[in-house]
């Protein structure tokens, strides 16, 4: 069956509200009326207001980049679901490798929060892939395996096939090195395996499975053309006017 792609710039830690407004103005031109593609900015939290401001009348969506896993409370410097939801998200990344590297996320924590960002009616864009060393040990597929699988614990079937995986190995990242379309076709495919394996093989083909790394103008359209590829995750090249070209690829 056919998935509808997606697209999502995942800003990181860049643009300041006066940039992030900026940045948009150049963007929605270029790619807010397109259609074919599910459109998503996943911008940072101060942004969020006039990012979803900003892209009103257009198909562009605005996600968050994270989020806490406790409704509210003392959890000082923490972000509540409820909290980006009314500020007009619909999206949240969760479980970036950066998270998991620098902020100590676990797939258990990773998992607490797909959970509460379906609570609120959010759509989990949960990352999953493998650092070099761990792609030279031969161990990519039993991890992406492991990461997907904890992840969706606890998320029936009616909940997942809204889900958006995205395969990011962690060599690709930021460093211009992208995954060859085979490469990433094989670990997409495996997530897809794992999908069918839990939930069935009609709720796994209807699940969103994204490439992230290093994906740019010149790459985007053979990667999105691989059988399991239906989509990107995009860092460096979602700050720039390169970002219309890759959701029109
Ligand atoms: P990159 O980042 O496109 O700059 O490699 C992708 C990501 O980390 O989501």
């Amino acid at each position: 069956m056919a998935r509808k792609k997606i697209v999502a710039g995942n800003w990181k830690m860049n643009m300041t509200p006066a940039q992030a407004k900026d940045l948009i103005e150049t963007l929605k031109p270029l790619c807010g009326a397109n259609t074919d593609k599910d459109v998503v900015f996943c911008v940072p939290f101060i942004d969020i207001p006039l990012a979803v401001e900003a892209v009103k009348g257009t198909n562009i969506k605005i996600g968050a980049q994270n989020l806490y896993f406790e409704e509210k409370g003392a959890y000082t410097g923490e972000i509540a679901p409820a909290m980006i939801k009314e500020a007009g998200c619909d999206y949240v990344i969760i479980g970036h490798s950066e998270r998991r590297a620098y902020f100590g996320e676990t797939n258990e924590i990773v998992n607490k929060k797909v959970l509460k960002a379906y609570e609120h009616d959010l759509v989990p864009i949960i990352c999953v892939g493998e650092t070099l060393e761990q792609r030279e040990q031969g161990i990519t597929e039993e991890l992406v395996r492991l990461q997907t699988k904890i992840a969706l614990k606890d998320v029936d079937a009616a909940k997942a096939e809204k889900a958006v995986i995205a395969y990011e190995p962690i060599w690709a990242i930021g460093t211009g090195k992208t995954a060859t379309n085979e490469q990433a076709q094989e670990v997409c495919g495996w997530i897809r395996n794992v999908l069918a394996q839990v939930y069935g093989q009609e709720t796994a083909d209807k699940i969103r499975v994204q490439y992230g790394g290093s994906v740019n103008a010149g790459n985007a359209a053979d990667l999105f053309a691989m059988p399991d590829i239906d989509g990107g995750l995009v860092g460096g090249a979602s700050l720039k006017a390169d970002f219309a070209a890759i959701v029109n690829a």
